[in-house]
């Protein structure tokens, strides 16, 4: 079926298609002209976008879609970027890539040591300890730039700290980890690969994942 082809990967599960071929070409013909709205409650387009998903998006974001470490769970109401029909359609469309500087070199250990204590207790909001107290000037000095001045993050710059949903994790060796080593995502781009259609069906499931989602 040449309309489906999309990158699979032995390790996605397998979602099986019960849609037969003419059932799929008429889904493709009638995209263009629905709206998002009816695309996301049309149960065709839906089952096809499912197994779309699977495809094309399951090896990294897991078939279920809650993703893995390094790569966001799309069922949840936290967004890298947004959450909206436009962001969503451009990730796909043109991908997305965050990279997190390595600051190894230019942190010593024990300024390391209580600027992971600051980060952790961004999430928690406590009073500071004198730790964390100077873990937050280092902090000042390295990472306001993309994290902002109360580590709630910039869009497309860098992600909220200060919130309980960690991509690489919250725990006092993955913040360590992320801090020395950086750290780099990537949602590859699909013009390439999905035809506009097959875009705008994962889009529309993709804003039904997160709708569904707490
Ligand atoms: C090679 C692995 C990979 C594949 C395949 C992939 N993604 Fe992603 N996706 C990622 C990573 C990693 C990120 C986070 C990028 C970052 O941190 O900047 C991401 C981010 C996203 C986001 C933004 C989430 C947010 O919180 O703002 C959306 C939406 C998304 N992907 C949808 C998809 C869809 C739909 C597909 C299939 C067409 C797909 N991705 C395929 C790895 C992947
Ligand atoms: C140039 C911009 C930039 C600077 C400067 C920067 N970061 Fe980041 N940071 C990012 C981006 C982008 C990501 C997300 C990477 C990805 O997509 O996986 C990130 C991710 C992280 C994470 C992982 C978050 C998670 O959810 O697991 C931590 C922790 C972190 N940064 C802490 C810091 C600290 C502390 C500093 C200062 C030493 C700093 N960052 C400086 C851009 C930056």
């Amino acid at each position: 079926m040449i309309f489906l082809s999309a990158c699979s990967s032995s390790e996605a599960p397998i979602v099986e298609l019960m849609l037969d071929e003419d059932q799929v070409i008429a889904i493709y013909q009638r995209v263009d002209s629905m709206s998002m709205a009816d695309l996301q409650t049309d149960s065709g387009s839906m089952e096809l976008a499912t197994w779309l998903f699977s495809e094309s998006c399951g090896s990294c974001h897991q078939a279920d879609a809650k993703g893995r470490k390094g790569v966001p769970d799309l069922t949840d109401q936290y967004w890298l970027f947004e959450g909206t029909e436009a962001a969503i359609a451009h990730t796909i469309t043109s991908g997305r890539s965050g990279v997190m500087p390595e600051f190894g070199r230019d942190i010593g250990e024990v300024e390391l040591g209580l600027l992971v204590t600051y980060v952790e207790s961004l999430a928690a909001s406590e009073e500071l300890n004198s730790n964390e107290t100077a873990g937050k000037v280092i902090y000042e000095e390295f990472c306001v730039a993309c994290h902002a001045i109360d580590g709630t993050g910039i869009a497309n710059l860098g992600p909220n700290l200060t919130d309980e949903h960690w991509q690489w994790g919250g725990n006092m060796i993955t913040i360590r980890q992320s801090i020395t080593a950086g750290r780099k995502a990537e949602c590859p781009a699909q013009e390439d690969v999905l035809s506009l259609q097959q875009i705008q069906l994962l889009t529309a499931y993709t804003l039904n994942l997160s709708a569904a989602g707490s």
